[in-house]
């Protein structure tokens, strides 16, 4: 189907799923066993309600923002996803070139199909990067990625700590391994693994298992940049993250593709805010897992988050390349601009818990 008639994330996912090897259908689509906190993640937007305010004067909207001190133009980002060259040849670039516009932030995956370098001078300067690291058990090499990162000029680092082994997701595994989607990947060591064949449990073989709180003295002696913890599934440890300084934190399951049955990620948020609600002035926290529409967005804003993140939806985008991820911008930020004005506000320094009514799930 033609681009402009997309409308919608949903739309871009059904292309995807009719269009994608089965094998990149698989890997992408997947989460972990039951999918349980996969479908919740959306699904429990739908349990918190707004409280909108009428006869405000909504001529005028501002989405911009800013996000780890970039100037962006809309609270959201792109968070990471592996081999996006799988979807589309441009990958990771297409991706970055799709994003420019509104000058949206890319954390890149260490599992990339591109080389950072690559990703981020494949735009012009100025255009925000993160990099997604997830530590290796060879902490030399995490040492040596780390400079390479910096010299690419990412400004911050999101240390994945959700996923110190590979969530099991069964899609993946049933479909059988392709070498040859295995063989474009930073950071990784592809091995077989006599558990299943899934990209996932592949690519995750590196991944430092032992790693823990005592490891952020490692990071921040290897690391000048800001440090974002990725992978928060509870308050306490939200709070945890707070006390190590780090400078932000995105509450989140992997998209439901690690532990089954954790928390949907606005629900981790509510936890956040009504028991630690000073965490979000000590550092940026972001929220990712299942939001695809604007209402989504601005609830997790007037609940504190500085920003969201999508994975998903701009891996489906960007089957039509960059102009897709350029579309997948607009859809979200028209969204987002209707339902500030349906809200009765401005610009994004009115958000406040106010504008949210989460009786529904009070009792929980
Ligand atoms: C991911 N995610 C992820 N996270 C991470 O820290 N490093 C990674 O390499 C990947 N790889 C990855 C691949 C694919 C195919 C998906 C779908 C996801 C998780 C990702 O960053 C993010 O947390 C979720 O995708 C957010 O949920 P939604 O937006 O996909 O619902």
């Amino acid at each position: 189907p033609p681009l402009h008639s997309i409308i919608n994330c949903d739309d871009f996912e059904e292309v995807a799923r009719n269009t994608l090897a089965k094998k990149t259908w698989a890997f992408y689509s997947s989460a972990a066993t039951d999918c349980y906190t996969y479908e919740r993640n959306r699904s429990f937007f739908s349990r918190i309600w707004f409280r909108p305010r009428i006869l405000r004067n909504v001529s005028k909207i501002d989405t911009t923002t800013t996000i780890l001190g970039h100037k962006v133009g809309v609270p959201f980002m792109v968070h990471p996803a592996a081999l996006v060259k799988l979807v589309h040849p441009d990958g990771e670039k297409g991706i970055a070139r799709g994003l420019s516009k509104e000058n949206v932030p890319y954390c890149v995956s260490s599992n990339a199909s591109y080389p950072i370098n690559e990703v981020v001078s494949s735009v012009p300067k100025g255009q925000p990067f993160f990099f997604q690291l997830y530590v290796n058990k060879d902490r030399k090499q995490s040492e040596a990625l780390l400079k390479k990162v910096r010299a690419a000029g990412c400004s911050a680092v999101f240390v994945t700590v959700d996923a110190p082994v590979p969530g099991k997701r069964e899609a993946d595994e049933r479909v059988s391994a392709d070498a040859s989607t295995n063989a474009p990947m930073t950071g990784a060591q592809a091995v077989n693994d006599k558990k299943g064949g899934g990209l996932g449990r592949i690519m995750g073989s590196y991944i430092d298992s032992s790693l823990s709180w005592d490891d952020m003295q490692w990071l921040r002696r290897c690391w000048d940049g800001k440090v974002v913890l990725k992978g928060i599934m509870s308050a306490d440890d939200a709070k945890m993250a707070a006390e190590a300084g780090v400078d932000g934190i995105v509450l989140s399951n992997h998209g439901g593709r690690s532990l089954d049955t954790s928390p949907p990620s606005v629900m981790i948020l509510l936890e956040c805010q009504r028991r630690y609600p000073e965490i979000f002035d000590q550092l940026e926290v972001y929220v990712d897992g299942g939001i695809r529409r604007g209402t989504d967005i601005l609830k997790c804003l007037c609940l504190g988050a500085k920003a969201v993140g999508l994975g998903r939806p701009f891996l489906y985008s960007v089957n039509y390349g960059a102009e897709g991820v350029d579309h997948m911008v607009d859809i979200l930020k028209d969204e987002l601009e209707t339902t500030m004005k349906l809200m009765g506000i401005t610009d994004l320094s009115q958000v406040h818990p106010g504008l949210i009514n989460s009786l529904d799930v009070d009792h929980l």
